[in-house]
């Protein structure tokens, strides 16, 4: 019975040294320490030894069982130990691939005008201000000189939600908020970008659009001052080449009123389809601040003076870009904003 003892013992032994899983080594215990095993089948068999011998056999068979066992627990640490290092060798990451490109949206092609005009502007040291979209009779016409009734209202129809409210027709609103929340009547330069609204249901026209409305309120401030800044403005927006050209207009607020044109930048001032052969494209209003609307803002126009001007973003944006149709603008079509993606100079169109 020893022999057969030492044998199992030699032959478990064996096997756990040649064990490569945790699977294997556990089969290996139930083998031979299990409740069916190999050594407790030698237990049971000692009914048929004598009485000195069964003690010898009974410790033996103990301390063969703890070596296994201990055997086992050292075997079974090191496969651990192994699947562990396998299994960190298998979900290791090279970071050295190339990742997956991040698919990035892009500014909105108005959204980048707006933001050039407001950098510009704030370089030569105004505010960027807002006002409310909903806007009031008194704030869009009349302190601008429109009083009810004005026959110039016909030049804008509006939607009104209420006989007090309308959506606002026109940025200019925000000048008479401008002039009248500064109390102190310090020097005022400020532009306003934003929305506006008007009842136009044709192909050529949008209901909303955006426009960027300048003032400048001081003392001595003159037409040169405006025609300066618009030159500024105009040749940084569509290039150092751009003229301007001061046509006489009328609008209700400003006095002397100009119309303001810039050279063709399809042709360059020669004619063409886009300039209508004039060579000339429309681009603004502007002004000089009519005293009625110092006066009724709060300023007075024997000591102050200013001068106004008002432009369509979206045309700024759709001569900037070489946009041929407003609706792009609104449709959001990826396949139009991704050409925005890349730089500005890049998208800048060279005719
Ligand atoms: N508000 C005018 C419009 O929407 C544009 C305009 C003209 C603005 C003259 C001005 C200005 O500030 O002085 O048609």
């Amino acid at each position: 019975m020893k022999e057969q003892i030492e044998q199992i013992q030699k032959e478990a032994l064996q096997s756990i040294s040649d064990a490569t899983d945790l699977k294997q080594l556990n089969d290996i215990r139930v083998k031979y320490l299990g409740k069916k095993g190999e050594l407790t089948s030698v237990l049971r068999g000692m009914g048929g030894l004598s009485a000195e011998e069964r003690p010898i056999i009974g410790a033996l068979v103990n301390t063969c069982k703890e070596e296994l066992e201990a055997k086992i627990q050292e075997k079974e640490k090191e496969l651990e130990k192994l699947e562990l290092e396998k299994r960190i060798a298998n979900e290791q990451i090279d970071i050295t691939l190339p990742s997956q490109k991040v698919k990035r949206g892009s500014k909105h092609p108005l959204n980048r005008v707006i933001e050039e005009v407001e950098d510009l502007f704030v370089s030569m040291g105004y505010d960027v201000v807002s006002g409310p979209e909903l806007e009031t009779d008194e704030y869009c016409f009349e302190r601008l000189n429109l009083p009810k009734g004005h026959p110039a209202r016909d030049m804008q129809d509006s939607f009104y939600i209420t006989t007090e409210y309308l959506l606002r027709t026109q940025t200019s609103a925000v000048q008479a908020r401008a002039m009248m929340a500064n109390e102190e009547k310090s020097p005022l330069r400020v532009i306003v970008p934003g929305k506006t609204f008007r009842r136009e249901d044709d192909a050529t026209h949008s209901h909303q659009f955006n426009q960027v409305e300048g003032l400048v309120v001081d003392k001595n401030i003159s037409l040169a001052d405006l025609k300066g800044t618009l030159e500024v403005f105009m040749k940084k927006m569509l290039g150092q080449n751009t003229e301007l050209r001061f046509r006489p207009s009328y609008f209700p607020f400003t006095e002397p009123s100009y119309e303001v044109d810039v050279t063709c930048f399809k042709c360059g001032g020669k004619g063409c389809n886009l300039c209508k052969q004039t060579g000339w494209i429309e681009l603004l209003g502007s002004g000089i601040v009519h005293p009625n609307v110092l006066r009724m803002n709060g300023y007075d126009p024997d000591k102050y003076s200013g001068f106004a001007f008002g432009v369509g973003l979206d045309r700024l944006a759709m001569f900037k870009y070489g946009i041929t149709d407003i609706r792009l603008l609104y449709q959001n079509d990826v396949r139009f904003l991704k050409q925005f993606d890349r730089k500005d100079e890049e998208n800048e169109i060279k005719y």
